[in-house]
């Protein structure tokens, strides 16, 4: 198989074909998604919130993100893996950011890292870059900065900080991104932004204006049923189905059913 990369990204931006993102944690998952086609899996530090129960994505550590992009790596054949720099691995040392990166590449196989926010961590970007190491941006709501947001609601509703959010995405692509993704802002604000740089833009409740999607697998797949923002489309209601699933199998351990004659040896 043909592996994705950001040449290719690229390539399907100016050809106008649309880019798919999942999140994907472990091996297992992976390989499902993997299989499927998707053009890249994002070691997302949802895995905070996801696969640890934590109630933002602060907490995960650079160890940990680097377990989790580990094992994505090993069962990927064709995806791009980006991994998620975790909160405190790159703000405000842009020397310590390229020494957190360097160890994301070397100690999981991923491809690419992602950090949150603009014109502030431009720096930090700038010194990863320069390692041969693809940088994704990430903009609009940024989970890691919560504290300040105060709320998960909408980003740049008001035309200060559309602006400041368009001059981001322009200084991410200036710095050499090879894409960025938009979080929660208005899909016409996001459209803008898609047409304002060259390079593509993946969006997350940021409507279809935009040169490709991602989402949460556990949201999409109905695993997480605890959440169901707007944006999200749900393809399966793998929570109900699971639950099922252990349900008949606890009912024919305690029946005696289960194992029949033909298994066992
Ligand atoms: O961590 C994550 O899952 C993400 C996506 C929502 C873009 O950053
Ligand atoms: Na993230």
């Amino acid at each position: 198989v043909k592996r994705v990369t950001t040449n290719v990204l690229q390539e399907m931006k100016n050809s106008g074909a649309k880019i798919s993102m999942l999140t994907g944690y472990d091996f297992s998952m992976a390989r499902i998604i993997d299989s499927a086609g998707i053009d890249i899996i994002l070691v997302g530090d949802s895995a905070s919130n996801v696969m640890a129960g934590h109630e933002t994505t602060l907490p995960i550590t650079l160890d940990q993100m680097i377990y989790h992009a580990g094992s994505v790596v090993r069962a990927v054949e064709r995806a791009l893996v980006v991994v998620d720099m975790p909160f405190g691995s790159y703000q405000g040392n842009s020397k310590e950011a390229l020494s957190n990166a360097i160890r994301i590449m070397k100690e999981s196989g991923g491809h690419a890292v992602k950090l949150e926010g603009g014109i502030e961590i431009i720096e930090s970007i700038k010194r990863i870059l320069t390692a041969g190491i693809p940088v994704m941006g990430h903009l609009g709501l940024t989970p890691q900065s919560i504290y300040k947001f105060g709320t998960y609601v909408v980003r740049a509703k008001e035309e200060g900080e559309a602006q400041r959010l368009i001059e981001d995405a322009k200084a991410l692509e200036e710095a050499g991104c090879f894409a960025i993704v938009l979080e929660k802002i208005p899909a016409s604000l996001a459209e803008t932004v898609a047409k304002a740089v060259s390079i593509p833009i993946i969006g997350i409740g940021a409507g279809n204006g935009v040169d490709g999607q991602v989402l949460v697998v556990h949201d999409m797949l109905g695993i997480n049923n605890e959440f169901s923002p707007r944006f999200l489309r749900k393809y399966a209601n793998l929570y109900d189905i699971m639950k099922e699933a252990v349900e008949s199998y606890i009912e024919d351990v305690r029946s005696g059913d289960f194992p029949n004659q033909n298994e066992q040896y």
